[in-house]
């Protein structure tokens, strides 16, 4: 097959194409490489962004869309991953957000609909930020608490709770959990899932929206001040520098190694079922903050003080993990790697990596700036 993929140049599109190289497919990557994310001068990881083993590497504005156009012309498929992805910064950067991830991708399925019906496969990254809180359990009642209000997370209370205050009791969330964005990014996520099923069901395209939960590994951009928890974590405790845990360290995510990511995307693409399909993409298990900066810490051999600060985003919320049922019914996908095997991985590789000048606490008060958040630095 030959198949575009937009973003390829990042952290989970680059481990994209090699794997799907070593399968003897073909790939034309669009991506800008943009200095946020691969600094002013990229040094990219894969050797294929050179032009070499047969990857057609576009470097183009993914609303550029005569590029994309052209790109599209002899593609069988689409993965599209291009993206701006930092939580915080959609809440300031409000409208570009929405032009890179909602316009462009909007065009994407104009084009595909109307000038390339020869394409009749997208892979879509979607994202578990689209539910905002994750599920839990009041009674017999599935529940979504609304986001949290700034005050009571002003006031170290980080829990979320029920309407009436009620304790909440955390489970897996479903695909059918109701969607309830807590910022622009996710908002913008929701909004291409939308598009995504009216074109799938309008034009007969077999569209997979698949909503990853916190993906990690290598490659992932150690520039970013904007996201990837462990780039920056790891980023500071290679300068023994304190690592300022927001919150108080207890807020978990579902941390998934990029491996099992592609191979997720993989089984999308690579599946015959026409129609639309949106699943959960994680480890379907929860992880606190704290408890992934220790094991961290304790691999990069580091003496960086882990500080529980109070510190909150605009946009954050408390925990979230996959209910991978979906997945695994329809897609027979099954996380691999374990989050001791994957940070293992992601250590020796961070120690090839030059150490770099931190930006995340400029990042954290610019939001504070805003009153999107609060920062103690
Ligand atoms: N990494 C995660 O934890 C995670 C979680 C949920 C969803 N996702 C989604 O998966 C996708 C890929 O994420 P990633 O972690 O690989 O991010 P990444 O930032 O490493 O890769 C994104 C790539 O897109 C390129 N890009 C950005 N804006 C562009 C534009 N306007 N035109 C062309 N190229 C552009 C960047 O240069 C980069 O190479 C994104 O859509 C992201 O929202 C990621």
């Amino acid at each position: 097959m030959h198949i575009l993929i937009t973003g390829g140049a990042g952290f989970i599109g680059s481990w994209l194409v090699d794997s799907l190289l070593l399968q003897g497919h073909s790939v034309t990557v669009v991506d800008n490489l943009s200095p946020q994310i691969h600094g002013q001068v990229p040094r990219p990881e894969a050797a294929w962004l050179d032009g070499r083993d047969g990857v057609n590497f576009v470097r183009a504005d993914i609303r550029d869309a005569v590029r994309m156009d052209e790109a599209l012309a002899n593609v069988e498929a689409v993965v599209h991953l291009a993206a701006e992805t930092g939580t915080g910064q959609s809440m300031y950067q409000i409208a570009h957000y929405y032009e890179v991830n909602q316009q462009a991708t909007a065009w994407l399925f104009e084009a595909i609909a109307t000038r390339h019906r020869h394409i009749k496969k997208l892979v879509h990254a979607s994202s578990r930020s689209i539910y905002g809180e994750g599920a839990y359990r009041l009674g017999d009642q599935l529940v979504v608490p609304a986001p949290r209000d700034p005050a009571r997370l002003q006031a170290g209370q980080f829990e979320p709770l029920g309407s009436k205050g009620e304790a909440l009791h955390l489970i897996a969330t479903p695909e059918e959990s109701p969607p309830f964005p807590a910022s622009i990014y996710a908002a913008t996520k929701l909004a291409n899932e939308a598009t995504a099923r009216i074109c799938a069901e309008a034009y007969g395209l077999q569209v997979a929206a698949l909503r990853f939960q916190n993906v990690y590994g290598e490659r992932q951009s150690l520039r970013n001040p904007y996201t990837g928890i462990l780039s920056i974590f790891s980023n500071r405790m290679r300068q023994n520098l304190p690592i300022n845990i927001f919150e108080d360290g207890l807020e978990s995510r579902d941390f998934v190694h990029v491996s099992d990511v592609v191979r997720s995307i993989e089984l999308a693409l690579f599946r015959e079922a026409p129609g639309y399909l949106v699943a959960n993409i994680g480890a379907g298990v929860p992880t606190t903050v704290m408890q992934v900066a220790s094991e961290l810490k304790q691999l990069l051999g580091s003496t960086s003080e882990l500080n529980i600060s109070g510190d909150f985003r605009a946009g954050d919320i408390r925990h979230c993990y996959a209910d991978l049922t979906r997945a695994r019914e329809l897609l027979g996908f099954e996380p691999k790697v374990s989050l001791r095997e994957g940070l293992g991985r992601f250590v020796n590789w961070v120690l090839t990596q030059p150490v770099l000048a931190d930006q995340s606490q400029k990042a954290q008060a610019e939001l504070a700036r805003l009153g999107l958040g609060r920062s103690a630095g």
